[in-house]
This record gives structure tokens, sequence and C-alpha cells, in this order.
């Protein structure tokens, strides 16, 4: 089985998941076996304003360990992190890293701000 440590800059608890990345996809969001749609299958609910086509930033998460067990990032990806708030050197979109290994073991941090979440601070 792979395994997801999900962190969480807001403080919320961490969340570990376990799956068997064989049996991708687990739900429609985002690419089969990515970040994204193994944590909305398990109730994380990652921002993803465009659906998981790689066209917003709402996804991104950093990968603090295990990023060799995640496919590369495509150009396109590559270029839109460009634009996304806290750009660290090991960011992601979530819902475009897919992982490959079965015995992977992930750490992901979810940011505390993502785009709309800037926006939406804006119109309270
Ligand atoms: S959900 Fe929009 S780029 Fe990932």
């Amino acid at each position: 089985m792979a395994r997801i440590r999900v962190r969480f800059e807001s403080g919320a608890p961490e969340r570990v998941i376990e799956f068997d990345p064989a049996e991708a996809p687990f739900q429609h969001d985002g690419r089969p076996g990515s970040i994204l749609d193994v944590l909305l299958a398990n109730g994380v609910e990652l921002e993803h304003a465009c659906g998981g086509n790689c066209a917003c930033t709402t996804c991104h998460v950093i990968v603090k360990e295990g990023g060799t067990a995640l496919s590369e990032a495509s150009e396109d990806e590559e270029d839109l992190l460009d634009k996304a708030p806290g750009l660290t050197p090991t960011s992601r979109l979530g819902c475009q890293a897919v992982v490959l290994e079965r015995d992977a073991e992930i750490i992901v941090v979810v940011p505390r701000y993502t785009i709309n979440q800037q926006v939406a601070d804006r119109g309270a």
C-alpha cells in the first residue's frame, strides 16, 4: 500500500491515507491516482477550482517527502505553479502529481492560502 500523510498549515490534524495506486481512479477529478484524486476520495477537501484540469493553482501542495514516487511535472504544471502563492522548490499541483510507486510514503503540506481563499478573505 502507498501512504500519503497530509499536513495542514491551517493547523488541522494530520491525516494518513493508505491506498493501492493500482486501483486508481478513486473519484472523477484530477489525473487518476493523483494526490487530488486520493485526497478527495478520502474526505480531504483539497481545493480544485478547475476540476483537476491543470488550469488553476488551487490544488497546490508542498511535497515534503517522497517526491520521487510521483510523476514528473509537465511544462504546463510548472508554468501554473509559478503563479501559486507560497511557491516552494517542491511544490506540485495536486491534480497532476500522480503516485506511481506502490510502496510510496509521501508527505504533503496543504498551504494555508490558495488564490481562492485569498479572494474570499478580501471579500470578507
Ligand atoms: S485543480 Fe486546478 S490545477 Fe489542479
